[in-house]
């Protein structure tokens, strides 16, 4: 059986002050959930949210990192230094780094497995524009960055990698992908694991939804036969995060 993820992305909201606080009051509201709860943060709220989540079933998580061990890559952080503060999730692949800061397929696909290397959780993520959507090439798109993402990751590496398909016209719009249309791309990128690699693989890779997932729309999403849990953005630095945990 996969366990179920309910995953913060606050992306570039809390300072450390805020972030703690906001662990320290939602903790409470989570404790002895059955999904597993993780707060991926900016890097500089990584302590300060380790601190706060200790001796709660909280994890927290980087939102970024070069895949590079160290060196001259200024204003970087590595996976060591992140595993240094006993994180162990780590995203790459989402779309704002994709189309912000100009991060290519090549470069997500190192990012994975240096995070594999380096032995902490990969959260994976691939998506389609709303252009990609109306020519419908969705599932030909999901399926050249999943091939790309997961270039020499061997089996056992990706039933370690959490997927996340989060649709970008559906990111910070209020738009949610139907339930439908999420089961739809869920439902083929498992299917194309099991092609890649086998039944057994496909069975245990974890897939999540992102994009506009909020308390209402929750339970029906997490309720595909596909669709483990759910990636959040701005629903995930209210309290009310609560409810999707629960959902
Ligand atoms: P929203 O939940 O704010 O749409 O963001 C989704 C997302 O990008 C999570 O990584």
């Amino acid at each position: 059986m996969r366990r179920r993820l309910a995953a913060g992305n606050w992306k570039m909201n809390m300072t450390p002050t805020q972030g703690a606080a906001f662990i320290k009051e939602i903790a409470p509201l989570v404790a002895g959930a059955e999904a597993e709860v993780l707060f991926c943060v900016p890097a500089i709220d990584i302590p300060a949210a380790v601190e706060a989540a200790k001796g709660t079933n909280i994890e927290i998580g980087a939102e970024n990192f070069y895949y590079e061990a160290k060196g001259a890559y200024t204003g970087e952080i590595s996976l060591d230094m992140i595993k240094d503060t006993g994180v162990e999730y780590v995203l790459m692949g989402h779309s704002e780094r994709r189309q912000i800061f100009g991060e290519c397929d090549e470069m997500i696909n190192k990012k994975l497995l240096a995070a594999l290397a380096a032995q902490m959780k990969p959260i994976l993520c691939c998506g389609e524009s709303l252009e990609i959507r109306e020519a419908g090439d969705t599932l030909t798109w999901i399926e050249g960055q999943i091939r790309s993402a997961f270039t020499g990751v061997t089996a056992d590496e990706v039933k370690k990698t959490v997927i996340a398909y989060e649709p970008i016209w559906a990111i910070g719009t209020g738009k949610t992908a139907t339930t439908g249309q999420a089961q739809e791309v869920c439902g083929m990128i498992r299917e194309l694991v099991a092609k890649l690699y086998d039944a057994g693989t496909a069975e245990a890779v974890r897939i999540l939804y992102g994009g506009s997932v909020n308390p209402e729309n929750a339970a029906e999403l997490f309720a595909q036969p596909d669709i483990d849990g759910g990636l959040v953005g701005g629903a995930s630095l209210k309290l009310t995060f609560e409810k999707i945990v629960k959902a």
